[in-house]
């Protein structure tokens, strides 16, 4: 085990008298609070000065938490670490000046090796590195409900998108009404997203977010057009779910399959849940859409000192361990043995090293929180009109507005 022993400076005359760290995320619950829970127990004995608090806000994807920051963050009263995705989500909060240049830290606790180059870059801006990556998740993952599909006659999740299409009759067929279960805005997102990776292919999906893409073209409308006839499969409910509402269809077998990121391993694993399958969505091949979750120190945190040690331990071999078990990702380490990982992340961990990488809209990889808001509105407009034709308008202005090419 790696030790991250930390020592408070918090002497009397020189801090701001608080031990107190706390650790502002949006895993209130279920499997996103087991993983917390085995960051914090590592805390716990690494940092014996100092205290963790919860400062979690309840929310998948941060649907509120990030509201609650952006607040503190404009008031000044941040935490005194927060939750951030690598990528353009962490861009946003660099180039308001609101976090602080880790690279010092890097060097100290010998980081700079610790993570594949790529996801560095991620967390870089003018050769400053500016957080601490915990993990990796995937977010292109297809979870089944064993017994309902086995009753449709399905045993083998399909691998092309027209195969899919075809299960999910066969599930109608077999009287489940909701074959795919769906949640509001940002898992939305996430379902397009599936699906435009299997219509366009890796190249092109990730033109869309470089600013090299065509948002207006043809194969986007046909895209569309099979996103619009896959939401005839899902809850017309799924506006108002959250994703563990969702979840619960597929629990609960009144769904079969739900697309959903790999958190969901996490959590049915700590509902108790075991009668799951799971496969990447059909035809995404070795296609591995990524997202990380990294910590920072924000600036004006009343307890920086603290927040190393927390953001050690997040770095560390044993932080990443306990975290990654119960998370349902993967260490963004290299050098975490995969013993006594659970059987979904050590496939995951097999899949990261071959596979194409394709970054997340709705978790911060691929957009910044601007134009995610607005592919959120747009995706949320279409769930209730089915407006091909002005989706796809607001997808192009929305890039156009906060893509790349807007800058
Ligand atoms: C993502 C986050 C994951 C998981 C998920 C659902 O944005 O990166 O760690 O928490 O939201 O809430």
């Amino acid at each position: 085990m790696a030790t991250v022993a930390c020592t408070s400076t918090d002497e009397p005359g020189t801090g701001t008298g608080t031990k107190e760290v706390e650790v502002f995320t949006w895993w209130a619950d279920g499997g996103e609070k087991a993983g917390l829970t085995g960051l914090e127990t590592v805390f716990g004995t690494e940092c014996k000065d100092f205290k963790f608090v919860n400062g979690a806000v309840a929310g998948g994807a941060g649907s509120n938490a990030k509201q609650v920051l952006a607040s503190r963050l404009q008031q000044g009263t941040p935490p005194d670490t927060f939750q951030a995705h690598a990528g353009a989500e962490l861009s946003d909060y660099i180039n308001d000046d609101q976090i602080e240049d880790l690279s010092a830290q890097y060097g100290e606790w010998g980081l700079s090796n610790a993570f594949p180059k790529g996801l560095i870059d991620n967390l870089t801006v003018d050769g400053k590195i500016y957080s601490v990556p915990a993990n990796i998740h995937r977010a292109n993952v297809l979870w089944g409900n064993k017994t309902v599909l086995a009753k449709a006659g399905i045993t083998k999740d399909a691998t092309t998108l027209e195969g899919f299409f075809a299960d999910l009759d066969k599930l109608k067929a077999a009287g489940v009404a909701t074959p795919l279960a769906l949640g509001k805005d940002w898992t939305q997102q996430m379902l397009f997203e599936a699906l435009l990776i299997s219509k366009l292919g890796p190249e092109k999906f990730n033109a869309l977010w470089n600013g090299t893409g065509d948002w207006a073209g043809a194969d986007m409308t046909a895209a569309i057009t099979d996103y619009k006839k896959l939401l005839t499969y899902t809850n017309s409910d799924r506006d108002t779910f959250d994703w563990t509402d969702a979840e619960k269809m597929l629990m609960d077998g009144k769904a079969a399959y739900q697309l959903m990121g790999d958190w969901e391993a996490a959590d049915l694993d700590a509902k108790g849940f075991k009668d799951y399958s799971y496969s990447v969505f059909p035809g995404n091949g070795n296609v591995f859409q990524w997202l990380a979750d990294s910590f920072v120190l924000p600036k004006g945190a009343k307890n920086a000192d603290g927040t190393k040690c927390w953001l050690k331990t997040v770095g560390s071999a044993a932080g990443q361990a306990e975290f990654n078990k119960k998370k349902g990702s993967i260490p963004a380490r290299t050098d975490v043995p995969a013993d006594g990982f659970p059987a979904y992340q050590q496939a995951a961990m097999n899949d990261w090293k071959t596979a194409v990488q394709v970054p997340s809209c709705p978790h911060g990889s691929a957009c910044a929180q601007t134009w995610q808001g607005a592919v959120g509105s747009a995706q949320g407009k279409f769930s209730t009109d089915g407006d091909v034709a002005a989706l796809q308008a607001a997808l192009a202005s929305a890039a156009a507005e906060f893509g790349p090419k807007a800058k």
